[in-house]
């Protein structure tokens, strides 16, 4: 059977777009630049997009595309006898470690959705606030879970439904509308009394940040929000035909999620500064604080429901991207149809997600690494070693495996001046920077 492709690059960039877009893009991103410096953070960020993630990026795809096969079988392909296949492997298990939380934390999302279009949120139900909501509900064991559920089988559908009728229709919906959506909230955000303030927290540039070592490692550490390392954008470059140009499409796509990490923090810090709340970033954020605002907001019921319907959204597209990987090395490995594995792949994950969401319950005592919870920990597990361990192991892989001669044939530049310089940067620069953050963040 011919292997899945694209319809059209548009397509392949919304889809990669819709990978790199999540949650660390509406929870994360804005609050670390509020409190590295703002502006002078978001430059310094920019910077780094353009420097390391967006040459990372085209290295990763460049891979997929030129081997046109999943994340283990690429290195078998372009490099039989070696052990570069374990790159591989890394993925594979960070995409079962992440999807397992991020199919909980994206059902939290649908649980708060689900609430808004009834009306029971647009004020706290209860005693204690959306604190005590938020606790409450997480805390049960089976309601949460039914939620995971329901993302998960939203995720295994799309992905069943192949890579062009599924996966490509899916993110041609999804990531106009999320961005609609955003701008829409955004507007409305900024037009609240002492908006002002958020911008400020956002953008007002704080040079002195730059002497503080910890910005730099934050800003190279933002860049695993690229959804790099794990083989996502090597799978889904996979399914791109060879006359489409990469380096246009990999700036395009690093771009897009900077913009979407903006304006969510543009949806998120206008409100919270104009009702005085102390920032805060991650869940507590979006399940507590903004649910908070929302109450005492005019239109503060509609806001909320766009705002989890957004969220949602932006956690689908990530999701599917991440299931797309080991569902196209276990169709490869075994022969299986892509229903077969995405739904075996799925409930795996779905079955380790059952041990997450327990971590907020019955089994909140249960610490695997450090202080850390079970989401932490498999987060830090996946986040801090397995992503920077397979950047690290694709940038290695086309700057000193291949010829150079091949490496940039791959990435379609040429032997001048711009493939000089990626080239340089592939095999120089992005090992040291990932070493740097890899050790630092251990
Ligand atoms: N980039 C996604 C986010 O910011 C998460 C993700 C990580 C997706 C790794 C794919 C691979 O939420």
């Amino acid at each position: 059977m011919a292997r899945e492709q694209w319809g059209t690059k548009l397509g392949f960039m919304l889809a990669a777009m819709g990978s790199a877009v999540g949650l660390g893009n509406i929870w994360r991103f804005s609050f670390v630049a509020g409190n590295n410096g703002g502006g002078a953070f978001l430059l310094l960020y920019l910077g780094c997009v353009f420097l390391i993630g967006i040459p990372l990026l085209l290295t990763e795809v460049s891979i997929g595309r030129k081997a046109k096969s999943d994340v283990v079988g690429s290195y078998q392909k372009l490099a039989p006898k070696t052990p570069w296949f374990f790159t591989g492997f890394f993925g594979i298990f960070s995409a079962f470690l992440i999807l397992s939380f991020y199919a909980v934390v994206a059902g939290w999302s649908l649980y708060y959705f689900f609430h808004y279009i009834t009306g029971d949120f647009f004020q706290a139900p209860g005693e204690g606030g959306f604190g005590a909501v938020f606790g409450g509900f997480i805390s049960q064991g089976w309601q949460p879970l039914f939620w995971t559920a329901l993302f998960m089988a939203m995720v295994i559908f799309i992905v069943v439904s192949g890579v062009k009728r599924g996966i490509e229709t899916a993110n041609k919906i999804f990531m106009p509308l999320l961005a609609l959506l955003l701008i829409v909230l955004a507007v409305f955000s900024l037009s609240l009394d002492g908006a002002m303030e958020g911008l400020k927290f956002l953008f007002q540039p704080d040079w002195s940040a730059f002497s503080k070592p910890s910005i730099y490692v934050q800003a190279l550490g933002e860049l695993f929000s690229l959804s790099l390392g794990m083989g996502a954008l090597l799978t889904y470059g996979s399914y791109l035909s060879d006359d489409k140009k990469l380096p246009g499409a990999a700036i395009g796509i690093g771009l897009m999620d900077t913009f979407f990490a903006v304006i969510s923090g543009l949806v998120i810090f206008p409100a919270v500064f104009a009702f005085s709340i102390d920032p805060s970033s991650g869940p507590p954020l979006v399940f507590i604080t903004l649910p908070t605002i929302f109450e005492q907001m005019p239109l503060g019921g509609i806001v909320g429901l766009i705002f989890f319907f957004a969220l949602s959204l932006a956690a689908l597209s990530s999701a599917i991207s991440i299931l797309e990987v080991p569902t196209a090395y276990f169709m490869r490995l075994f022969n299986w149809t892509r229903k077969k594995s995405s739904i075996t792949v799925g409930s795996i994950m779905f079955f380790l997600g059952i041990f997450v969401s327990l971590g907020f319950g019955v089994w909140s005592g249960v610490t695997p690494i450090g202080d850390r919870n079970i989401l932490d920990s498999m987060d830090y597990i996946a986040s801090n070693i397995l992503l920077p361990l397979g950047g690290l192991s694709m940038a290695l892989f086309v700057g000193w495996y291949f010829r150079k001669s091949t490496a940039l044939k791959a990435v379609d530049l040429k032997d001048d001046l711009f493939g000089g310089v990626w080239y340089g940067i592939v095999k120089f620069i992005v090992p040291v920077v990932i070493l740097i953050i890899f050790v630092s963040s251990l």
